[in-house]
């Protein structure tokens, strides 16, 4: 596993692609513009947050990388993240290892809880992130239209380093600003 680079945006595309055509994982309907996932890549990076690929002598197998939950400020030591592996090596464990050294890779970066949000039919994605560690957390009903019927949204949560037993080391204290 290693952090991505520009240089694999184009193999992150192809597998992105696909699933969004396939698959129950993506929430995006249309392929992807390069120009898109190079922009929301830097962005992550900007944060300074994890932005993977697994990386298998030159091929591409996966990636994986993490991104604010949510916008307003009290929620940034929480991240939402997403996983993709490539089709032709599903189901070898790339997918566990990716998501374990993204956990580990935002612990490290002071996150504090990661949240994933999964569509209910996926039975892999389930399985993999209970595997590493996380909950369900809860159900969103009938929030997503995908392939012609509505989706139901589970999910899943892991605390993360010293999660909510102590204060992060950089608390300022959370100004509220009028209007959040
Ligand atoms: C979901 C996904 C990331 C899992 O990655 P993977 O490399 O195929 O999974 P792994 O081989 O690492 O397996 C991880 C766990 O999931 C289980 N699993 C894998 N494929 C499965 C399947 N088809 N059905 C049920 N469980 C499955 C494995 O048994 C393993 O469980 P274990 O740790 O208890 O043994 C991958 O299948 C994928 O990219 N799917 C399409 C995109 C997607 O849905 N992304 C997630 C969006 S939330």
């Amino acid at each position: 596993m290693r952090q991505s680079t520009e240089a694999d945006v184009p193999a992150m595309l192809e597998i992105y692609g696909y699933h969004i055509q396939h698959g129950l994982g993506p929430f995006d309907i249309e392929p992807l513009h390069p120009e898109e996932l190079k922009r929301r890549r830097k962005a992550m990076l900007k944060r300074r947050l994890p932005h993977l690929v697994a990386d298998l002598g030159g091929a591409i197998a996966g990636y994986a990388y993490a991104a604010p939950f949510r916008k307003r400020p009290a929620y940034r030591y929480t991240v939402e993240h997403s996983i993709y592996v490539h089709k032709d090596f599903q189901g070898l464990g790339i997918g566990r290892q990716l998501l374990s050294a993204l956990v580990d890779a935002c612990t490290v970066a002071g996150c504090r809880q990661m949240i994933a949000v999964v569509d209910s039919a996926n039975a892999p994605s389930l399985r993999l992130h209970e595997s590493c560690g996380f909950e369900q957390a809860g159900v969103l009903r009938s929030v997503g239209f995908k392939f012609g019927r509505w989706t139901d949204s589970v999910f899943l949560q892991r605390a993360l380093g010293p999660a909510d037993g102590a204060l992060p080391d950089d608390h300022r204290g959370g100004t509220v600003q009028a209007g959040d």
